[in-house]
């Protein structure tokens, strides 16, 4: 009875709250004095987030439908090559506007913060990077508009945070390379049509004979498999990439032979912060949608927000989001400045995504019942933020990576 009464009340709740809910994306970063084009990128992104995906996003995800539309909008709009100079047909901005166009389109849908992402971190990424004039002109333009997306293979089923042990392997055949051996959790697979994958072409030198290749989408010798059917971001397709004597041209090879696990290494320091980015802006949706909720549910008399239970919530939730956004933004800012950066976007990693985890969760508790129910966003924040705690390195692989860096420093 007590469960019937709490959800019908908190059906005609969430009918009302609703809407205050999902526009209320007026947080202004207050954290650091933007520069004008930061801010009207943010401006741009946020309009484009609150009419294109807040009205989608809860039926793309119970669809696991990809954002078509959306996608080729966001290519129109700059989003999917935004550091990528003018000349490959990018959009010529630094990371930092990276960062936050990924916590702004994230905040609206996570799915098409994640496809965003991968496209512009680990895809586009490497070949920008380590590729030839001639690779970036075929493999990058094509890939800005949103007509096509990339994607990066690197994981197996049978190794994931031990990246170096890769049993995906190609071979020298003529003028070809010949790739067998299976990928796993490739993000944007159903959707991609090309991958940058990781294969072993000397398997006595360990980490140091994998190789990076390029690989069109779809082609002869390469299968899907089954679209995972997943907790979170379940309009963005993950899936096995499946080489059985694929044969590529020689010219695909990425950088030079035997230097794959660098760039691979290097590619998911950047991808790094597109995912606390992301995580960002699921933590900052669930706290868009609690505050939005204490203020309106009444309890005892007065809105829930008086009470101190809740204060002290949304306060913890508010400090770990701002404390990550930092973080994020000074890892985003030394990449722009060509620093060091590998330390600092693991720990951007990892406080982002600890805080979505943390504040999905209290934005839950925050509402109860409401919380628990697919009317309201926030059990989809809750889903959605789980996936960043794993992927491009799990929490465990950036407290290595923080901790192996912090030492060689003291080491000096
Ligand atoms: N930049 C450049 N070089 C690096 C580097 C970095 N960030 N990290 C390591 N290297 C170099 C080292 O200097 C070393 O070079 P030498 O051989 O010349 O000495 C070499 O790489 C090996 O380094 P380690 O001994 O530290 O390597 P390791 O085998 O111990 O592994 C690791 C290190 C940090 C655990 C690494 O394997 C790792 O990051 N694992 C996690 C992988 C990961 O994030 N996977 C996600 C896949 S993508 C994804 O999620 C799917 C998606 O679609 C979103």
């Amino acid at each position: 009875m007590a469960a019937t009464l709490i959800a019908r009340g908190g059906s005609a709740a969430a009918r009302a709250l609703t809407f205050g809910c999902l526009r209320q994306l007026h947080t202004v970063y207050q954290t650091v004095e933007l520069p004008e084009t930061h801010q009207m990128l943010c401006q741009t992104c946020r309009d484009f987030a609150e009419k294109e995906l807040v009205p989608i996003a809860a039926q793309l995800d119970k669809e696991h439908r990809f954002p078509d539309e959306q996608v080729k909008k966001m290519g129109a709009l700059g989003l999917l090559a935004m550091d990528v100079p003018e000349e490959y047909k990018g959009t010529g901005l630094d990371y930092l506007a990276y960062s936050i166009a990924v916590e702004e389109i994230s905040r609206g849908c996570a799915s098409t913060g994640v496809i965003m992402s991968v496209n512009n971190s680990l895809y586009l990424g490497p070949i920008l990077k380590f590729g030839s004039e001639e690779q970036k002109h075929q493999w990058i333009a094509p890939f800005t508009s949103g007509d096509k997306i990339g994607c990066f293979a690197l994981s197996e089923p049978g190794n994931g945070s031990d990246a170096g042990a890769a049993s995906t392997v190609a071979r020298l055949d003529g003028n070809e390379w010949v790739l067998n051996g299976t990928k796993a959790w490739t993000t944007n697979a159903w959707d991609a049509s090309a991958v940058v994958v990781f294969a072993t072409t000397d398997k006595s030198q360990k980490h140091k004979g994998i190789s990076a290749f390029l690989v069109p989408m779809p082609t002869a010798g390469l299968s899907l498999g089954k679209k995972e059917d997943k907790l979170g971001i379940r309009a963005s397709s993950t899936a096995n990439l499946i080489f059985e004597d694929c044969r590529i041209p020689k010219a695909n090879l990425l950088g030079q032979q035997g230097m794959g696990f660098k760039i691979a290494m290097q590619t998911l320091d950047s991808g790094r912060i597109g995912i606390a980015s992301q995580a960002l802006g699921i933590a900052q949706g669930a706290l868009d949608c609690a505050v939005d909720y204490a203020e309106k549910r009444l309890a005892f008399g007065s809105p829930i927000s008086k009470l101190q239970a809740i204060q002290f919530k949304l306060a913890d939730m508010a400090l770990a989001l701002e404390s990550a956004r930092l973080l994020t933004w000074r890892a985003a800012m030394l990449k722009d400045n060509g620093k060091p950066y590998t330390k600092e976007a693991a720990m951007a990693k990892l406080a982002a995504s600890e805080a979505a985890t943390a504040i999905s969760h209290q934005a839950i508790q925050i509402l109860g019942g409401m919380g628990y129910v697919t009317e309201m966003p926030a059990e989809r924040h809750y889903r959605d933020a789980r996936i960043t705690e794993i992927y491009e390195g799990t929490s465990e692989i950036q407290r290595l990576v923080i901790a192996g860096q912090l030492l060689k420093e003291y080491r000096g």
